[in-house]
């Protein structure tokens, strides 16, 4: 049995799938002891490092899914754009595209011809992991990508350039944005024929514009996205932006990750049974201590409630500070929480 598959499915389980935005990481010391030795880029480009980090959580939890070790930054660099991860701040690339002339710049091809190391991966992995734990593959959404590209890295002011160029060049901005949805498409589809059982876009940054800035920058390309893989198992994340969607909206979309600024019970009330939905313990609770992140985690599963349809997850990443045992405590609580299954 698959619960993470049947749960996508809007099957009935005894207990809920879960596992961990961004659970590869810092905060697992088997993690830290590969890092000392590479850089960020050498794990996510050599398979054989990429298959261990992807399972260091599953042995180490026995969650329900894997999500493969990589970033959304590698369609950057299969389109001409190179990124390091700097110590300290984050990904920083080589050049920013901010003007037609640099969008003309970038690559043509597929992205898909530069990225076989993720796909030789997803091969890898499918072998290696048991049948009942499912395989996720991602990307970072149109949105999302297009703010990295645009500022050339992180950004503590909410990104301006990519906003400064959706205003004064409208046309640069929505070419580069249809640019990076063929590019989106093209790995998502690539990696659910490597293996992966699912996938997810990470629109990390949607919540950064205002509403009707969403309606027109973010939602169109999810949505295409969305329309391009339909009937794929696609898992959409526009974190801080879920709670603008209507429901003729989300009827687009298979699963919605959502974050913990509302409870589940109002965006089941709000959207209707046909959704599934992914999320969505506050990451700050990971901070608490094993008693405080059993009840808090069990308060989300009661916001649900016992019907299909639910991944248990953090409204967003976790983060390097968070001590194992703290973790352990989440995945032990939905473990034995038990739903009960009409007859
Ligand atoms: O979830 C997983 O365990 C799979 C691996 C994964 C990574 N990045 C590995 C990583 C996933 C799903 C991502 C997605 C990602 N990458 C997002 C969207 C998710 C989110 O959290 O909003 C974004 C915005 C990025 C871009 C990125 N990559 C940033 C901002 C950083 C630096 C900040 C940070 O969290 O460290 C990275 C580097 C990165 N990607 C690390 C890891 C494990 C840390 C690298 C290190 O060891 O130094």
């Amino acid at each position: 049995m698959n619960l993470f598959l049947d749960t996508c499915d809007l099957k009935p389980t005894p207990r809920r799938p879960v596992w961990i935005m961004r659970q590869a990481g810092r905060y697992l010391p088997e993690y830290r002891a590969i890092r000392a030795k590479h850089t960020f880029k050498e794990l996510v480009e050599t398979p054989d490092l990429c298959v261990e980090l992807t399972l260091q959580p599953i042995r180490r939890y026995g969650l329900d899914a894997a999500i493969i070790f990589s970033d959304i930054l590698v369609i950057l660099e299969a389109l001409g754009v190179p990124y390091q991860i700097v110590d300290g701040q984050g990904p920083v690339l080589d050049r920013p595209v901010r003007t037609s002339e640099a969008l003309d710049r970038l690559a043509t091809t597929p992205v898909t011809g530069s990225l076989g190391y993720v796909y030789t991966a997803l091969e890898l992995l499918r072998r290696e992991l048991s049948p009942d734990v499912a395989l996720i593959g991602f990307a970072g959404a149109p949105w999302t990508l297009a703010c990295y590209l645009a500022e050339g890295g992180s950004s503590k002011t909410g990104f301006p350039a990519i906003k400064n160029m959706m205003e004064q060049e409208p046309d640069t901005f929505h070419a580069m944005m249809e640019r990076l949805t063929e590019a989106v498409i093209d790995h998502l589809r690539a990696q659910l024929d490597a293996g992966a059982d699912a996938v997810q876009v990470f629109d990390s940054w949607a919540g950064i514009v205002p509403e009707h800035q969403f309606r027109h920058a973010c939602l169109p390309y999810l949505t295409r996205i969305a329309d391009a893989l339909k009937g794929e198992r696609v898992i959409f994340f526009p974190r801080g932006a879920a709670h603008w969607l209507t429901a003729a909206e989300v009827g687009r979309f298979p699963i919605l990750g959502v974050d913990g600024s509302h409870t589940l019970a109002h965006y089941r009330d709000r959207w209707g049974d046909e959704v599934v939905l992914q999320g969505n313990l506050d990451p700050a609770i990971l901070t608490t201590d094993p008693d405080t992140i059993a009840r808090e985690t069990r308060a989300v599963l009661e916001s649900h409630g016992p019907g299909p349809g639910h991944i248990f997850n953090l409204g967003h990443g976790i983060t390097p500070e968070i001590p194992v045992e703290h973790v352990q405590a989440l995945v032990e609580t939905v473990h034995t929480y038990q739903l009960e299954v009409p007859a």
